[in-house]
């Protein structure tokens, strides 16, 4: 592989832009092109990123030879149809979350990637911040006996169009694939397997996605998980692990956060403080790069069959909700 990893990036939406600032601050990336549905956008994108490639359709990118890499940033209702066709063309793909609508499309893109031999992660910026390695190590040296509970919190308070992918059921919209695969992936990374039980409640808003919801996750030595998430309610986003001397807070905002607390009988008796360089986004590229570089076709830390579970995971919690978009009807027979 060479020294510079050549990255393309599908859609010149909200955060493919936040994307383009990550990677430039990553001295082994070097963003190659980028493509968009419209000839305007995309120029507008490119001149603003300084990206020197720039397709008015996504084909296009997918067949540029140069590069190595693709971030899909597209509502998650493209994400399969988008991934295969890179990964189709050879590129290894980093996929926005939720991986797909549905964990049969799930599954699908895993497979096509490894049947491609190539690299495919789904963006789940938690699984990479140094802080939140560090805070679970905690639980690794026993300082908070056996993890019992997990209780936490993705809320974002907005103002949505109604055409907004964030609510249009059209485009996959709702709390529980935008925010709640948050919370469920987070109670994966700190248990390390997958729930014998999982159960949700939601809100069912004028559009007919899910404005709002909560699950309950129970795992093989009864550990529980409690978890809320919501696109029109504003909260305190921290997350909690129970255990049996003591717990870990991960202060607000929990999947990206700067603050970490290590409680002893109700006593905060550790701290860590860590500032998130650059925006986040750029931990989720390096760890893509660090596993390319090596020849790794998947992540340790974001594998694919776990997004295949997290997926399972979220079709499971919504089925009894009535909630079901159209890309699930793909795969009614
Ligand atoms: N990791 C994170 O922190 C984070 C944060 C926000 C979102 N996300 C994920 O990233 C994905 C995109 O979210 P976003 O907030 O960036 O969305 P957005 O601002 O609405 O952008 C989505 C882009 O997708 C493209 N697109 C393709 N087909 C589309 C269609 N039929 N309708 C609308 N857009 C279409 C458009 O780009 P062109 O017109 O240029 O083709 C559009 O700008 C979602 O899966 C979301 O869950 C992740």
């Amino acid at each position: 592989m060479r020294n510079k990893i050549k990255w393309g990036i599908i859609s010149t939406g909200h955060i493919a832009q936040k994307f383009a600032e990550a990677l430039a601050i990553l001295p082994e990336a070097e963003l190659t092109a980028v493509a968009s549905r419209t000839i305007g956008k995309v120029k507008e994108f490119a001149e603003k990123y300084k990206v020197p490639k720039s397709y008015g359709s996504y084909i296009q990118l997918a067949n540029d030879p140069e590069i190595d890499v693709v971030y899909i940033a597209t509502p998650h209702t493209f994400h399969l149809e988008n991934a295969v066709m890179c990964m189709r063309k050879g590129k290894s793909v980093l996929c926005e979350k939720a991986l797909t609508i549905n964990a049969e499309e799930a599954r699908e893109m895993v497979r096509v990637a490894r049947e491609e031999n190539v690299f495919l992660m789904e963006a789940m910026i938690p699984r990479h911040i140094p802080l939140i390695k560090k805070s679970l190590k905690w639980i690794d040296d026993g300082k908070i006996g056996e993890v019992r509970i997990v209780k936490a919190s993705r809320c974002a308070r907005g103002e949505f169009s109604d055409e907004s992918r964030i609510l249009n059921p059209k485009l996959g919209g709702g709390s529980l694939l935008d925010l709640g695969v948050y919370v469920i992936s987070f109670v994966f990374q700190v248990l390390g397997k997958f729930p014998i039980e999982s159960v949700g409640v939601s809100h069912i808003g004028h559009l007919g996605s899910d404005e709002q919801g909560a699950a309950l996750l129970k795992f093989d030595k009864g550990e529980i998980a409690d978890l809320t998430f919501a696109l029109r309610t504003e909260a305190v986003n921290d997350a909690y692990i129970f255990g049996t001397k003591g717990y870990i807070k991960l202060h607000d905002l929990f999947a990206v956060p700067t603050k970490a607390s290590l409680f002893v009988n109700k006593e905060e008796v550790e701290i860590i403080e860590e500032p998130i360089i650059g925006n986040a986004l750029n931990y989720e590229a390096e760890e893509v790069m660090r596993c390319m570089k090596k020849g790794l076709k998947e992540s340790p830390f974001m594998p694919p069959d776990e997004s295949i579970k997290i997926m399972e995971v979220m079709d499971k919690i919504r089925k009894p909700w009535g909630l079901v978009y159209s890309n699930d009807l793909k795969y009614k027979n």
